[in-house]
């Protein structure tokens, strides 16, 4: 890829920091299977949480609340109704997937280090829904940004997270004492992993895969044809800048990081100390310029 395209414009970041950016969105899984029996730290998560609480929300609402779910009998009645939501949802899946469904490891509530809740308080701003009048839902959308931000600092911290719908949410609103004013957006396992899957777990087991990004983009309109020389630079992309990710994150990400012992001025900094080397690091073996550098596929 030329120099060029990949030189940081404004106030850009420089290309190490770009490259961490784009490894933590290229390397982000969902966790179900490798969950350590290692206790999350209290450090580690308040640092998530505030990458979570730094998320955009509509009229600046800050929706969300998280509940931290670590009681291991309260655990098991969440697992208790994912597994009555998963007999429920069976028969909507067409007959021939139905075995392979059942095989799917769809949630790690008990093995993970914790669960979180986070919800979606839908009248914090009541009585003033600036980019609400029209559009009630952005709060639920503002909140699942917080969600993503949530997960990607995970990753980049070395911690799994793995989300879990397949809960009737009156029966989760009630076994959390959730008001009824109040939605539940994500429940979340999370804790530190052995590994990170280089694929989707739902990739390696046959269930579907990642459309090619061509496909999905339109030109002015829904469904409109055009834009072909970005829909083929997407192309050549494709792959190559996501792959190169994930075998350069295998080379250098340990799943269980050494951290320093916390210092006060350290605890709630920005700074990935378990990603930061390791990008560096990668900055350096690749040469400037040479990865992620777009977002595909
Ligand atoms: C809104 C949402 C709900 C999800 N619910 C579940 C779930 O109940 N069980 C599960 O195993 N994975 C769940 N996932 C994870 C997806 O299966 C996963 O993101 C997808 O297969 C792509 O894999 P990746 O996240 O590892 O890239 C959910 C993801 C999202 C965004």
């Amino acid at each position: 890829m030329p120099e060029a395209m990949t030189a940081p414009m404004g106030d850009g970041f420089e290309q190490a920091a770009r490259d961490a950016v784009y490894r933590a969105m290229f390397t982000r899984r969902d966790v179900r299977s490798h969950f350590l029996p290692t206790p999350l730290e209290d450090e580690v998560l308040a640092q998530l949480l505030l990458a979570a609480h730094h998320a955009p929300s509509v009229g600046f609402m800050q929706p969300w609340n998280f509940i931290v779910i670590r009681d291991a009998a309260r655990r098991a009645e969440v697992r208790d109704l994912f597994l009555a939501a998963r007999e429920q949802e069976l028969p909507a899946v067409v007959e021939e997937r139905q075995a392979l469904y059942r095989k799917l490891k769809l949630e790690g509530i008990c093995e993970s280090a914790l669960n979180i809740c986070i919800t979606c308080d839908r009248e914090r701003s009541k009585g003033s829904p600036l980019g609400r009048w029209h559009n009630p839902e952005m709060d639920l959308y503002s909140t699942v940004c917080a969600v993503q931000n949530f997960w990607l600092a995970a990753r980049a911290e070395g911690v799994g997270v793995g989300w879990v719908s397949i809960i009737e949410p009156k029966a989760l609103k009630n076994l959390l004492s959730i008001p009824e004013h109040v939605t539940p957006i994500a429940y979340l396992c999370v804790g530190r992993v052995s590994e990170f899957a280089p694929k989707p777990d739902l990739e390696t087991h046959g269930w579907g895969r990642r459309l090619p990004l061509p496909d999905l983009i339109m030109s002015e309109t829904f469904g409109g044809q055009g834009e072909a020389p970005l829909k083929s630079t997407a192309s050549r992309l494709n792959g190559f800048v996501v792959e190169r990710a994930c075998a350069a994150d295998q080379r250098v990400a340990p799943a269980v990081p050494q951290r320093e012992p916390p210092n006060e001025a350290s605890a709630l900094s920005f700074n990935s100390r378990n990603f930061d080397d390791a990008s560096a690091s990668l900055a350096s073996q690749a040469g400037s310029g040479t990865w992620p550098a777009m977002v595909l596929k």
